[in-house]
């Protein structure tokens, strides 16, 4: 590990990623698309992604992050900006669209706070961002339509939380199952809003005949996330970098798959260009399904023999009330659709994922947020 830098472990991710999407990104090629939410986790290896694909081709694809930098503005944002390589607006998805929007092609929008920490912190502006500000986006998928300057290709950010907590016979969970969700829990901000997005998303297809697909992602995790998302793998990481015992809220019963985020991206630009208009996909792994404990002692084993780590796992209630309220007990898709329709194939296993992920971390603890 100590011979890995992060620097390289990116570079080998951004050519694992367009490696596996020739096609994908020749269709994008010449065109221009707006990613919402783009200064985020994802938005790190969507945008850089289609940097690093512009390098090596001269038939470029011009990218527009919309953010309203909730969270801080990250540095790599700072200095891509700094750079000119793509146009990065401040604009709030809530509000209506900037009155000079360029005419797209292709549109993602991924804005919204996705952490339970945060989106219970901010529930209205979440539901806002997942229904108003999808809103937005899909009248002016149908006024660029009725102008004659379709928009090819729009990708939404569902998420694995619309089916809430899946009974055991649901799970690993296809997408035709309908969820069991509260609509007035702690959670339902976030769920629920998503759920209704989804809604709008196939009528909006189907009425004007609009090529709007969805994803629902199960927990993405690498390069990328912020350290102080309170999300479980950054959590863990901080407090293995910080070299103190790990802190466990719940019972460490709950389990997920961990889907490593280059793997995720590449499923997410196949919905976006090869998913079919209306439809959702399960973007993630089916394997291992694993406890919040395995996961916390995984991770001390590789801090173990990389790091040096010499802490241990310590169970205590969390300071937030409704921390586990609506926790799901178990998550876990079938991405058989995605396999089949979309020749969508993850293939980095959690070892190896949680250790680039440490590796980043440790690297780049520097890489704070500025407000
Ligand atoms: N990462 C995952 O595992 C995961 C799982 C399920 C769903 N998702 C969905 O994927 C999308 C991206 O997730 P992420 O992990 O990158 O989250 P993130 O919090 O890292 O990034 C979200 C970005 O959206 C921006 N944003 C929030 N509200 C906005 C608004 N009103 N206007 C403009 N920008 C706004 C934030 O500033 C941030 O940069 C979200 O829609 C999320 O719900 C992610």
């Amino acid at each position: 590990m100590d011979n890995e830098n992060s620097e390289s472990l990116i570079t080998n991710d951004l050519e694992y990623i367009t490696n596996n999407l020739p096609e994908e990104f020749q269709a994008l090629a010449n065109k221009k698309i707006l990613i919402t939410g783009g200064a985020g986790f994802l938005g790190y290896y969507l945008v850089n992604s289609i940097l690093y694909w512009n390098k090596l081709h001269h038939n470029q694809i011009k990218i527009t992050v919309y953010d309203n930098f909730i969270r801080g503005i990250p540095q790599w944002i700072v200095d891509l900006k700094e750079e000119n390589k793509l146009e990065i607006v401040k604009h709030d998805i809530t509000q209506p669209l900037p009155e000079n929007i360029d005419d797209l092609q292709y549109i993602i929008h991924g804005a919204s706070i996705a952490s339970p920490t945060y989106y219970r912190l901010y529930p209205i502006e979440t539901m806002d961002a997942n229904v108003n500000g999808l809103r937005f986006l899909l009248e002016y998928c149908k006024r660029q339509k009725e102008k004659n300057q379709p928009v090819e290709g729009f990708l939404f950010y569902s998420t694995s939380e619309i089916y809430g907590d899946p009974q055991s016979e649901n799970i690993p969970t296809p997408e035709t199952y309908r969820g069991n969700v509260s609509c007035t829990g702690p959670r339902a901000c976030y769920d629920e809003s998503k759920r209704y997005g989804e809604t709008l998303c196939v009528n909006f297809a189907k009425e004007y005949d609009l090529p709007i697909k969805i994803t629902r992602p199960f927990n993405n995790y690498g390069p990328g996330l912020r350290i102080d998302d309170r999300r479980v793998i950054p959590d863990f990481s901080r407090d293995i970098l910080a070299d103190r015992d790990i802190v466990m809220f719940s019972d460490g019963s709950p389990t997920r798959t961990f889907c490593y985020v280059a793997d995720a991206i590449i499923g997410y630009y196949k919905v976006l260009i090869k998913g079919r208009p209306g439809e959702a996909y399960n973007i993630g792994v089916e394997k291992p399904e694993i406890s919040m404990r395995d996961l916390a002692e995984k991770l001390v084993d590789i801090a173990k023999i990389t790091l040096g780590y010499q802490g241990k796992i310590v169970n205590v209630a969390s300071p937030e009330k409704d921390y586990l309220v609506d926790n799901p007990n178990r998550r876990c898709p079938m991405i058989t659709k995605a396999k089949q329709e979309l020749g969508y194939e993850p293939k980095i296993d959690l070892n190896e994922g949680l250790k680039r992920t440490l590796i980043w971390y440790r690297d780049n603890r520097q890489l704070e947020a500025t407000r």
